[in-house]
C-alpha cells in the first residue's frame, strides 16, 4: 500500500521545504505548492533523486481563483489528499500606524488566515468522503503569546488556531484528525520577508532558535501520534504560562524589550 498523498502549502523555502524532504524520504507522495515555482521544480528534482515520489503546483494561496485550480490539479494528478500541511505563511513586523493597509494588513490575513481556510474547505470533501484524512496546520508561537509589532501577524494565527480548533471539533467523528503546530523562532527566510531589520539568529538565544528540520520533525510526529498541538521549543511552554498566570509582567517585559527607535522601527533589546 501506498502511503497517502500530503498537499503542503509553502513547500518552497524554511519549514514547508524541509517537511517535503522529511516526508518524501518516509514514501509519502507529495504535492508541493507555493509561488516560486522554480524552487519547487528544483526541491521536487531533489525528492525524486533520492527515489522520492513529488510534484509542483504553482499557486498565490491569497488568490481563491488560483488555489482552487491548485486543489484541482493536485487531485487530477494524485486523486485524494490524504495529509493537508498549511504551512503557507508570512509576516509583517511593524508598528500598526507603520503598516500598509493593502499590502500589509489585507494580504497578511489573506495569505495566512483566509488562505488556509480556503485550502483546508477545498480539500475537506474528499477526506469526509473517505471517512479519512489530517489537516495539519502551522500556527505560531505568536497564537499563545502576542509581542509589540506582531498585531496583524498574530490576529492571523490566533484566527488558524480558532479555525482549526473548531475544525477539529466539526470533523472528529468523520475519522478526520486536525492538529496544530506551534513553533517559536525558526531560522528561516522569514525574517527577510518581515520588514524588519533585527535578525533571528543575532536576537534570539541559540538554545531557543529552532532550525526548520526540528519544526518538520515535529509535524511528522504530529501525523503518526495525531496529537492535537505541538508547542516547540520546550522553554515557549514557560511563556505561554506565565504570560497566562502573569500578564502585567509579560506586559512589562515586552514593554522593556520592544521599543521605537529614533527612526520609529522597531528594535529588540537596543536601539538600532
Ligand atoms: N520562521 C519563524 O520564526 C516562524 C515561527 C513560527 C511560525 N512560522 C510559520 O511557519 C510557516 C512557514 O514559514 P517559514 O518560517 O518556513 O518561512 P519561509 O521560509 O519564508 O516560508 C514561507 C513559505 O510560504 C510561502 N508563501 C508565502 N506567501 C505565499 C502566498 N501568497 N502564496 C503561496 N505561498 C506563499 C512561501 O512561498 P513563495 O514565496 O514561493 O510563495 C514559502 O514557501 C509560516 O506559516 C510562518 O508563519 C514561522
Amino acid at each position: 500500500m501506498s502511503k497517502p498523498v500530503v498537499l503542503i502549502t509553502g513547500a518552497s523555502s524554511g519549514i514547508g521545504a524541509e517537511t517535503a524532504r522529511l516526508l518524501g524520504r518516509r514514501g509519502f507522495r507529495l504535492a508541493l505548492t507555493a509561488r516560486r515555482i522554480e524552487r519547487l521544480k528544483a526541491l521536487v528534482e531533489e525528492i525524486r533523486s533520492e527515489g522520492g515520489t513529488a510534484s509542483s503546483f504553482q499557486a498565490d494561496i491569497s488568490k481563491l481563483p488560483q488555489v482552487k485550480d491548485m486543489v484541482h490539479q493536485v487531485g487530477e494528478k494524485y486523486g485524494n489528499i490524504g495529509i493537508l500541511i498549511n504551512n503557507a505563511g508570512m509576516g509583517r513586523l511593524q508598528w500598526l500606524d507603520e503598516l500598509d493597509p493593502l499590502r500589509d494588513i489585507s494580504y497578511q490575513i489573506a495569505v495566512n488566515l483566509t488562505g488556509t481556510i480556503h485550502v483546508t474547505r477545498l480539500v475537506l470533501p474528499t477526506m469526509l468522503d473517505c471517512g479519512q484524512g489530517q489537516i495539519i496546520t502551522v500556527s505560531s508561537a505568536a497564537a499563545w503569546v502576542a509581542p509589540p509589532t506582531y498585531s496583524i501577524y498574530t490576529a492571523s494565527k490566533f484566527g488558524v488556531k480558532g479555525f482549526s480548533e473548531s475544525l477539529r471539533r466539526e470533523v472528529q467523528n468523520q475519522g478526520i484528525h486536525v492538529g496544530m503546530i506551534y513553533p517559536g523562532p525558526v531560522a528561516t527566510e522569514f525574517d527577510q520577508h518581515a520588514g524588519v531589520s533585527w535578525e533571528t539568529e543575532k536576537t534570539t538565544p541559540s538554545w531557543m532558535l529552532l532550525e526548520a528540520e526540528d519544526v518538520a520533525q515535529a509535524i511528522y510526529r504530529l501525523i503518526k501520534t495525531k496529537k492535537r498541538r505541538i508547542i516547540l521549543p520546550w522553554p515557549i511552554w514557560v511563556a505561554v504560562w506565565g504570560n497566562m498566570l502573569f500578564p502585567r509582567l509579560g506586559d512589562w517585559v515586552f514593554s522593556r524589550f520592544f521599543k521605537r527607535g529614533e527612526d520609529s522601527s522597531m528594535i529588540w533589546g537596543e536601539r538600532r
